[in-house]
């Protein structure tokens, strides 16, 4: 059983790269115009995942970032444990769980109040997989290496009497997608799901110059450039900023932008790629209350609230049972 787990999951895993590679070699010949991070593709280079990592550890990206994180996940256990108070087992999904540490602030909470707890992380990123099962590793773990979009097609799991399935976005995941395509795919989602949002409050110049400089750094760069390099780009083939960096960040109506340039003619694969086409790369939302609550309502509907001072969450109650209109088919 578990050997058949291993060959389905690394047939799957070859399957969804090759779709999702193609799908991003297109995009590059297409020249530039749209923000590439469409293709999750970034999230599959262990390079940029690495990335990522180390741009959370940027001393300027947790100044401006990382806020009352353990406040918010001790609300959130404490808002399940009231409201399945009657249940014995929880199974807390762990929608995009990256390195799986401020869930396990949620589950070991749940543990400490005599939960049974099952911990499903999903993720489209086996590495990151990895190392949250790691961070994990006491618990009951239940890996889901899976395409959000794709997860209607597994769930619903079938769930053991007394046992309760809550998911959870966690983190700033919602933000790195787009209005509709995150709002459908949690409304695809049968039982409740629990978005939750770090609330950033942009007052000044001074606010607007720490959110971009949270994003320049080394980490951010290996994360941008970690797929260009999986398609055989190197790093002098990009324009060197003023900053030390190959890639250009700018924060406009509430969201962190990133782009790259070419620094020279490159020829990919059948194409000629001209020196100074611009690729956008990321968006990523950086939201106050009221923007966060207008991105979330087809989903969520008005039930948000700020649950620390600095971080909110928004409830999509359980059976809206919507069809996916959007697949992601690159
Ligand atoms: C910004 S990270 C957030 C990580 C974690 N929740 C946290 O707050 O520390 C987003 C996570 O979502 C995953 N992800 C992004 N798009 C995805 C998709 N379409 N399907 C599955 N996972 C995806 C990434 O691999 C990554 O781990």
């Amino acid at each position: 059983m578990q050997a058949n787990f291993i060959i389905w999951r690394t047939l799957w895993q070859k399957s969804q790269s090759r779709k999702l590679l193609t799908g991003l070699k297109r995009q590059l010949k297409g020249g530039g115009g749209q923000p590439l991070n469409d293709s999750a593709f970034w999230y599959l280079s262990d390079e940029g995942v690495d990335g990522l990592f180390e741009l959370e550890q940027s001393e300027d990206y947790k100044k401006t970032f990382i806020t009352d994180i353990t406040k918010d996940m001790l609300a959130i256990a404490e808002y399940i444990a009231v409201k399945y108070a009657g249940k014995s087992n929880i199974i807390f999904t762990d929608w995009g769980c990256g390195n799986g540490q401020i869930s396990r602030v949620v589950t070991q909470d749940l543990i400490r109040r005599g939960f049974g707890v099952t911990y499903m992380p999903v993720d489209i990123s086996e590495k990151e997989l990895q190392i949250a099962s790691a961070e994990h590793k006491s618990e009951n773990i239940k890996p889901v290496l899976c395409l959000f979009e794709n997860l209607k097609d597994i769930f619903p799991l079938s769930v053991p009497k007394d046992t309760v399935v809550v998911h959870g976005f966690l983190g700033g995941t919602v933000g790195n997608f787009k209005k509709q395509k995150i709002n459908d795919i949690i409304k695809s989602v049968k039982e409740e799901v629990i978005v939750h949002m770090p609330i950033v409050e942009i007052k000044n110049e001074r606010d607007r110059c720490g959110v971009i400089k949270g994003y320049e750094n080394k980490g951010t760069e290996k994360f941008i450039l970690g797929p260009f390099k999986v398609c055989g780009f190197r790093d002098e083939d990009f324009v060197l900023n003023e900053n030390g960096l190959r890639y250009k960040v700018r924060f406009e109506n509430g969201m962190i932008k990133t782009s790259v340039t070419l620094a020279k003619n490159i020829e990919f694969e059948d194409v000629m790629l001209n020196k100074g086409t611009v690729y956008d790369i990321t968006e990523s939302r950086k939201f106050n209350f009221n923007q966060f609550r207008e991105f979330i309502a087809p989903s969520c509907g008005s039930d948000v609230k700020m649950i620390s001072k600095t971080g909110a969450i928004a409830i999509c109650p359980a059976g809206i049972n919507y069809k996916l209109q959007i697949i992601n088919d690159k």
